[in-house]
């Protein structure tokens, strides 16, 4: 396994770490991981072929299985066994979905190594909620991004409207508690910043300061 650089950009929904993480990568020309993406499609794909949730192992065994490919039709685009998923994995359910999964040892089991495998030179941006914490443990630096939940939901409903897709913002604000309560509150890779991890709160700052704050971090790392 390549022993690349990894930056963690951990946090919970909204917190902007999608976007910062992808700015970031682009600036220093490193890969990206959005290991929520995987977490998402996994959802999607327990819909479509009408897997028993309930069945860890028969959801492991999808998840060992899945053709998941990144960029196929563009940047951000994201295809499930030859069919564009991209806006599919960003709708109410599939995040539900996505959340129910991240609290089964056997999903996070199984998506293990499709995560490790986007270890690659000249480095890689990892951002999701446990990449400091057990998926990348030695990652430099690692990052915890954080916003108020009423932040986080206003920014979520800009993004869904920019990408066409209805939302209801009460509903999205309803919906991002229940998930931080229920990603904190797991027993399995709980959403909660590394020890060695530098917290930013977004709340009040634009996306180039938090980009700005993160290049320094990881030109003195
Ligand atoms: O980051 P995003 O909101 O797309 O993630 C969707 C869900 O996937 C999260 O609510 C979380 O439950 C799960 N997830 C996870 N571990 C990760 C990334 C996402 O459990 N590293």
């Amino acid at each position: 396994m390549s022993n690349a650089r990894v930056i963690a950009i951990d946090g919970p929904s909204g917190s902007g770490k999608g976007t910062i993480a992808s700015l970031v990568a682009d600036n220093l020309g490193y890969k990206l991981l959005d290991s929520g993406a995987l977490y998402r499609v996994l959802g999607v794909a327990v819909l479509k072929y009408n897997i028993d949730i309930n069945k860890p192992s028969a959801v492991a065994e999808l998840a060992g299985k899945l053709n998941i490919e990144f960029g196929r039709g563009g940047p951000g685009t994201l295809w499930l066994d030859g069919e564009s998923v991209t806006k599919e994995i960003r709708t109410a359910i599939a995040s539900d979905m996505a959340s129910t999964l991240g609290a089964m040892p056997a999903a996070r089991e199984a998506l293990l190594e499709a995560q490790l495998g986007f270890r690659q030179p000249p480095g890689l941006v990892a951002d999701g909620r446990d990449m400091g914490t057990v998926v990348f443990p030695d990652a430099r630096p690692k990052i915890y991004l954080t916003a108020s939940p009423e932040e986080r939901a206003e920014r979520r409903y800009k993004q869904l409207i920019g990408k066409g897709i209805d939302a209801i913002l009460p509903d999205l604000l309803r919906d991002l508690k229940e998930r931080d309560q229920r990603d904190s509150e797991r027993t399995i890779s709980p959403l909660k910043p590394a020890k060695d991890a530098v917290i930013i709160d977004t709340t009040n700052l634009d996306i180039d300061q938090v980009v700005s704050q993160v290049l320094e971090l990881v030109a003195g790392s």
